[in-house]
């Protein structure tokens, strides 16, 4: 129980690193104050461009798949339930480190690098049909959010067709869901205005 506990907390605390916040401040700029204002690769890179985006997306993506692989590459002894079951649970609490994260007051970002993170590890076959789900609605609208939300929505799905003996994954898959959805929440309503602007990086890369 304590390795448990700590692990979980090793995780929340891992996701919490603000890696867009920090980079923001490092050239400069409150990233929380431009754009979207969100902390993630998206808002990085409308405001200092694609390579610190992907810096940013690189980051935050290892912050969910760091602790869930180690959990499953350790193992600890336990089954195979277990491992799944703590995995999960690390993976849960890197992508609520990130979205709630103490050092910006609770004000952390909208987890879907990190959730990328936790899937790649914990479930990649779902990740890679969910990446070109990701990759095909951008691919039309330009608008990430729009092709966060169709993600989202899909997990669940995915998970249940591709997992269809582990209803452990499909109950994560709801919860991640359904925290994907909320945290989109100003998005949701931007995109239902029609005044969701598509994506475009700025040229500064600095
Ligand atoms: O992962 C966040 C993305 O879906 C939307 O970002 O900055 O447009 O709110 P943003």
């Amino acid at each position: 129980p304590f390795f448990l506990l700590g692990g979980i907390l090793f995780s929340f605390f891992l996701g919490s690193i603000p890696f867009g916040f920090l980079i923001g401040q490092a050239k400069g700029v409150d990233i929380r104050q431009l754009g979207s204002k969100n902390i993630g690769a998206t808002n990085v890179g409308r405001i200092l461009g694609w390579k610190w985006a992907l810096v940013v997306l690189v980051l935050d993506f290892l912050k969910g798949f760091l602790p869930v692989f180690l959990v499953i590459w350790l193992r600890f002894s336990l089954n195979s339930t277990s491992v799944d079951l703590f995995a999960l649970l690390c993976g849960l609490f890197a992508i609520f480190g990130h979205n709630y994260t103490p050092w910006l007051k609770g004000k952390g970002g909208k987890g879907i690098a990190t959730s990328a993170g936790v899937l790649a590890a914990l479930m990649p076959k779902v990740f890679f049909f969910l990446v070109i789900v990701w990759l095909s609605v951008f691919f039309l609208t330009r608008i990430v959010s729009i092709s966060s939300i169709c993600v989202a929505l899909l997990f669940p799905l995915f998970s249940f067709l591709l997992y269809p003996n582990s209803p452990l994954f499909f109950f994560f898959s709801i919860a991640a869901s359904c925290l994907a959805l909320w945290r989109h929440r100003s998005n949701i309503k931007r995109i239902l205005n029609g005044t969701e602007p598509k994506l475009k990086f700025s040229k500064q890369n600095k």
